[in-house]
Parts: C-alpha cells; sequence; structure tokens
C-alpha cells in the first residue's frame, strides 16, 4: 500500500495521506466494459473517483478522474499512444510503434488498473498497452494539452501608458520566476522592458542564451541602431520610422524584437507602440471594409541590400492574417519597405484608401504608448503584434561619435514558448517536492 501511496501521488491523481482503493468489474451489453476505482483521500481535498467503461459501440475509453466530466479516448489513439517501453521511448518522449504497423481498427477488450494507478488495455492485436493515470490526465479531446492556451491575450491602448510590465534584468537572468513573468507578459501583453542593464552591446545576446538563442538575420546575430556613415535603412539615421513591424520581406518574420539602449541622444528618439491587434478588433468592428481589405490584400513586401550578407527577401502576404483556430496571429506593415500590392489597378485606390485608415487607428493618441528608452533599459515586444515607430531624434553635428546607440535582436516566438512549458513543468515539479 506505501508503495501504492506513492506511485499514485507522483501521477499527481493523489496529494498526501490515505487511499483505500476498490474494483469492481461490471460487464454490460454491446460491448461495455466497466469498472471503477474508488479513493478516498483524506488530505482537504474531496474524494477523487476514477471510472473506466470500454464503449465498444463508439469505439472509446470513457474515463472519469477526480468528479470532472468524463471524458472519451478513442481504442485508435489509446493503441497508438500506449505507454509501454516496447511503445514508447521515455527519455525522448518519441514512441516507438511504427505508424505503419498500427491497426486503426484495434478494439480494446479490457480493462484494469494496477495498485500503482496505471489503466491496463488489453488490444485485440494481441498488445497490453499501459497508461498512467497522470498521462491520461492531461490528454483530452479536442485537444488541450499546452498551457500556452490557457494564456488569455490582453489587448491594451494608451493606458498601458508608464505601465508597461518592468523586470530587472539580473532578475531575469537568475531567478526562474521572474523569467517566467517576463515570458507570461510576453505571450499576454506581448510588451516588457527589462530595467538595470549593462550599457555595453553583451546584454541582448545574454537573454537570448537565457531563453535558447537568438534569431539571426541579414543584419546580424544582433544589430546597431545608430547613425551610420552610409545607411542601409532609415533606421540609421536620426529620422523619424513610421510605425512598422520588422522585416515583412521574410515569410518567417522575426517573433520577438529586444532593443537595448546603450547610449540615447540628447533630443527626441522616442518609442511609439501600438498594439496592432486591439486596432483590428477596432477596425473589424467600426471599419469592416477596411478591414476586409487589409486581410485579403496581398502586399508585396521587400528588403535588399548588403549587411551580415548580400540579401534579397521578398514576402507576398496579407497585412491582416488569422490563424485556423480564427485569432489573429499575425500584423504585418512596413510601408516604408513595401513597393505593389497584388491587385488589379482600379483596385490600388481602394487598397491606398484603407491603408490611410489603418494609419489613422495606429496614430491615433487612445491607441499609442510612448517610451523612451534610457541607458540600461531594454524594450521587448511581439513584433507580430505590435507597430513601433520612432520620432526624430537630433544629431549635434558638433559632438563627433555616435550619439544614439540602441542594439536590437529577435528571439522567435518557437523558442519563447518551449522555453514557458520548461519553466512551467520546473515549477510544477518544485510545487511537487514541496
Ligand atoms: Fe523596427
Ligand atoms: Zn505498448
Amino acid at each position: 500500500m506505501a508503495k501504492a501511496l506513492q506511485v499514485l501521488r507522483s501521477t499527481g491523481l493523489l496529494t498526501k495521506h490515505f487511499v483505500r482503493l476498490s474494483f469492481n468489474l461490471d460487464r454490460k451489453n454491446y460491448g461495455y466494459r466497466n469498472l471503477s476505482m474508488s479513493s478516498c483521500i483524506q488530505s482537504g481535498h474531496e474524494p477523487r473517483f476514477p471510472s473506466a467503461d470500454l464503449d465498444g459501440k463508439n469505439k472509446w475509453l470513457n474515463l472519469k478522474l477526480d468528479g470532472e466530466q468524463s471524458k472519451k479516448y478513442p481504442y485508435v489513439w489509446l493503441r497508438d499512444n500506449c505507454r509501454c517501453k516496447q511503445c514508447y521511448h521515455e527519455i525522448s518522449s518519441q514512441r516507438l510503434l511504427q505508424f505503419s504497423d498500427l491497426d486503426i481498427d484495434v478494439e480494446a477488450n479490457d480493462i484494469h488498473f494496477t495498485d500503482d494507478g496505471t489503466a491496463v488495455i488489453d488490444f485485440s492485436d494481441g498488445h497490453k498497452g499501459i497508461y498512467p493515470l497522470s498521462f491520461l490526465e492531461g490528454e483530452k479531446f479536442p485537444a488541450f494539452s499546452d498551457p500556452l492556451r490557457q494564456l488569455k491575450q490582453e489587448l491594451w491602448g494608451s493606458e498601458l501608458q508608464g505601465e508597461i510590465p518592468t523586470f530587472q534584468f539580473s532578475d531575469v537572468m537568475t531567478n526562474d520566476d521572474a523569467l517566467f513573468g517576463w515570458l507570461t507578459v510576453l505571450h499576454t501583453k506581448g510588451v516588457a522592458i527589462i530595467q538595470n542593464a549593462d550599457t555595453a552591446p553583451t546584454e541582448v545576446k545574454k537573454i537570448g542564451d537565457r531563453v535558447a538563442y537568438l534569431r539571426k538575420t541579414c543584419y546580424g546575430e544582433t544589430f546597431q541602431v545608430m547613425s551610420k556613415h552610409d545607411p542601409n535603412s532609415i533606421t540609421y539615421t536620426g529620422t523619424a520610422i513610421d510605425f512598422h513591424t520588422d522585416i515583412c520581406a521574410m515569410y518567417n518574420q522575426p517573433g520577438m524584437q529586444m532593443l537595448h539602449c546603450i547610449k540615447q541622444s540628447t533630443e527626441g528618439g522616442e518609442n511609439q507602440l501600438v498594439d496592432t491587434y486591439k486596432v483590428v478588433e477596432d477596425l473589424k468592428k467600426e471599419e469592416p471594409e477596411v478591414h476586409s481589405i487589409l486581410s485579403n490584400t496581398l502586399f508585396e513586401f521587400t528588403d535588399i541590400g548588403t549587411d551580415f550578407n548580400d540579401f534579397h527577401f521578398r514576402s507576398s502576404i496579407p497585412a491582416i492574417r488569422y490563424g485556423i483556430n480564427g485569432n489573429i496571429k499575425q500584423v504585418s506593415i512596413h510601408f516604408g519597405r513595401h513597393h505593389s500590392m497584388n491587385v488589379p489597378p482600379e483596385q490600388v485606390y481602394p487598397v491606398y484608401s484603407a491603408l490611410k485608415v489603418f494609419f489613422r487607428y495606429l496614430y491615433h493618441e487612445k491607441n499609442i504608448v510612448r517610451h523612451r528608452l534610457s541607458p540600461g533599459e531594454i524594450i521587448c515586444m511581439d513584433n507580430r503584434r505590435l507597430a513601433h515607430a520612432r520620432t526624430k531624434y537630433y544629431i549635434d553635428p558638433t559632438i563627433k561619435g555616435v550619439q544614439r546607440h540602441l542594439e536590437g535582436g529577435y528571439i522567435d516566438w518557437d523558442e519563447l514558448s518551449s522555453f514557458y512549458r520548461v519553466l512551467l513543468e520546473r515549477r510544477k515539479k518544485n510545487e511537487n517536492s514541496n
């Protein structure tokens, strides 16, 4: 019993103290097999009563855990996801069962639970499927196992002025809770500021290495935003920059951008930020025609030049894109870098009119958050969601050398999401061991 308790706790099904197990096999008509395992836990939690039915008619297992609604696990999926050593390589989290060997008509003939809380299923192909309940507990149809989906996106406008979530560089670098907080905010609000970094071009790379690695582009692993003698981009002059997202000419546009202030100009050079997802929501309600044009017109973005290497990027994408779940997935605007659109000539004026409305929204006071970076600050923004602009800054002709210097770098969303899940797992393990 002590072992059973220990294993059930490790499955996450039990918390502590006392358990009573009883098994009851009840065979019904049309292929039902019913078995229930009841457990009584006296630790301040409600008792939990896992029970299982094999429904031969629908070819799925009904499993009810901890007073939750019954969940359905189709036989073919169970057979495919068997956790026994023969079918599943636990260290690499990869299946060993070849898909070509899977019989999709497989039947489940019987189910029982072992003392340690593992479900064992006898399949018609002669295999005994093994399923820790903690594994089944984390799965369901429709699939909803990615913890990132639980994070709620928080749209914002100018009310975020002065309220951008801030983190300390040393905390983000050394404390997993701070890093987790930063990753959470990037997923929900799409913007955060890291303060008290060193004023040397080393910090952006340190953050990249802390999470995973930086996304290298044609502008290098990091890029320096300062006045250049022969600028290949207006980024490298003191001029104002219109609202945009970075490198729209790449189909795989960089995910999250960091801009680290190493030196700030004496005047100007303020960053302006807009949550384009909020603007898109407003447009959908208030200017549906504009929303439709921006979601359906293919803009031709180009980026041509020489920096880290010689490059010539081109993409043909709408300014507003949705995912298959109907949520906004990406907004791409960089009309300093766009040169054409895939429409017949008579459609050109309506598209320009739609862009005008879009930009009127972007520059509306209710949508803009301003922040003038101080040396040692790093602004971090979702490059697929935030549009950013910069006011012009003053270059004093009497002063020699660099008068304003930001270092930029990107981390892609796959890496940010990956490390969020890693940290979430670490937090769960720590909670369980305490
Ligand atoms: Fe930019
Ligand atoms: Zn197996």
